[in-house]
C-alpha cells in the first residue's frame, strides 16, 4: 500500500513517476553510476527490463535471486528495476531502507488477478489448507499466505510438505497446474494468469518448430499447459538462461517475455534465439508493466529519491513471515 503525502507525490500518483525534464546532453549511464556511489544505492533488475536498464544494473536475476539480493544488500537505497510486487518484496525485507521503483504504475496482471478480499473469502472456505503463494502477488496476498515460492523453488517447496497436506496455490493457475503435474499433488488453484505468458500461440510455435527442427523450445512455467507439453525445458528465467548456455543446442525458441533474450544473446553470442510468437498481430511479447520503466525514469527516481515504496507496518510483518520461510527453505535446498 502506498501513501502519498507531498505535492510531488500526488503529481506522481497520476503519472507513476516524477515528470521532470532531463538535460539531453547528460550521459545517463555515467550519471546513474555517479548517483549509485553518492547515495550508496544498488540497482536490482529483472531480466524483463529493457536492455539499457539491464546494462546499468548491479544485479540481474529472477524473482528468487532478486529477493535474495534484496535480503542481503548493504546499500542504503534499493532501486528496483522491475514491477511493483518485486519492489514491495524488497521493502518487506528492508523496512529501514529506501526502496525506489522507477514507475509506480509498473504493476502485474497476475498479481492483479488475485485481490486480497476475494482471496481471504476463498481461504476461509478451505480452513484445512496451507496457502502457498507465488511471489507475483501483492503484499496483501503475501500476508494471507503460509509460504511464498517462485518459479525456481516451487516444486522443491511443495515436495518438502507431507503428502497428505492440503494446499491452496495462488495466484497462477498455470504454474500451479505444472507443479501439480510434476509433484503428483492436487493443489487447489486460484484462477489467475500472466497476460504475457498466456498469449503464446500454440499453432505458430508448432509451425516455428517445423521450420527450425534443430531448435529447442524452452518455456517459463507461467505458459499454458499445451505450450509446456511441447517444451524441451521448463524453468524460471534464470534457469532458462543457464540452460541456453549449457545445452549443446545452437538454437532456441524462447517462450517467455522477450527481455530475457538480451542476456541470452550476451552469454551465448554464437547461438540463435527466437522469441516464441504470440497470438496477436503485433508479434510482440513484451510485458507492458515491466516496460513502463525506462533508463530516464530510473535516473530521475535515483536523483529525486521518488517514487518510493511504502506500506503499513502490520501488513509488512505479516507478509514477511512467508517470505522468510521461502528464503530459509531455499537455503536448505542449496538455492543460494
Ligand atoms: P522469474 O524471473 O522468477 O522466472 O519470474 C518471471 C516473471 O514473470 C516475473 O514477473
Ligand atoms: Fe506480471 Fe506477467 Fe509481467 Fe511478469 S510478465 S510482471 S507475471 S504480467
Amino acid at each position: 500500500m502506498n501513501v502519498y503525502n507531498t505535492v510531488e507525490e500526488i503529481k506522481m500518483n497520476k503519472t507513476g513517476y516524477m515528470d521532470v525534464e532531463i538535460d539531453p546532453s547528460l550521459d545517463l549511464f555515467e550519471e546513474i553510476e555517479k548517483l549509485k556511489k553518492e547515495k550508496n544505492a544498488v540497482v536490482l533488475a529483472h531480466y524483463y527490463q529493457e536492455p539499457d536498464i539491464q546494462d546499468v544494473a548491479d544485479y540481474i536475476g529472477d524473482s528468487l535471486g532478486l529477493a535474495q539480493q534484496a535480503a542481503k544488500t548493504e546499500a542504503d537505497i534499493i532501486v528496483f528495476a522491475g514491477v511493483h510486487f518485486m519492489a514491495e518484496t524488497a521493502k518487506i525485507l528492508n523496512p529501514r531502507k529506501q526502496v525506489l521503483l522507477p514507475d509506480l504504475n509498473a504493476g502485474c496482471s497476475l498479481s492483479d488477478s488475485c485481490p486480497p478480499p476475494m482471496f481471504q473469502r476463498f481461504k476461509e472456505q478451505h480452513p484445512d489448507h496451507l496457502v502457498i503463494s507465488y511471489i507475483n502477488c501483492s503484499v496483501g496476498i503475501k500476508a494471507l499466505s503460509d509460504i511464498i515460492c517462485t518459479s525456481s523453488n516451487a516444486k522443491l517447496i511443495v515436495d518438502s510438505l507431507p503428502a497428505d497436506q492440503k494446499i491452496i496455490f495462488a495466484p497462477d493457475k498455470n504454474l500451479g497446474g505444472y507443479i501439480n503435474k510434476t509433484t503428483g499433488r492436487n493443489m487447489l488453484l486460484w484462477n489467475g494468469a500472466c497476460m504475457v505468458h498466456e498469449i503464446f500461440s500454440l499453432e505458430k510455435i508448432t509451425r516455428l518448430k517445423e521450420r527450425h527442427p534443430e531448435a529447442k523450445l524452452i518455456a517459463h512455467p507461467e505458459c499454458e499447459e499445451p505450450v509446456l507439453r511441447l517444451a524441451d525445458f521448463i524453468g524460471s528465467t534464470t534457469q532458462l538462461l543457464d540452460y541456453s548456455e549449457k545445452d549443446s543446442s545452437n538454437s532456441f525458441i524462447v517462450a517467455t517475455e522477450a527481455g530475457i533474450l538480451h542476456q541470452m544473446m550476451q552469454n551465448s553470442p554464437n547461438k540463435t534465439f527466437i522469441a516464441a510468437p504470440p497470438d496477436n498481430a503485433c508479434a510482440c511479447n513484451d510485458c507492458p508493466h515491466m516496460k513502463l520503466n525506462t533508463l530516464e525514469k530510473l535516473y530521475i527516481c535515483m536523483k529525486y529519491g521518488k517514487p518510493e515504496i511504502k506500506m503499513e507496518e502490520s501488513l509488512r510483518l505479516a507478509a514477511k513471515k512467508p517470505i522468510d520461510r521461502m528464503l530459509e527453505l531455499s537455503r536448505q535446498f542449496g538455492l543460494v
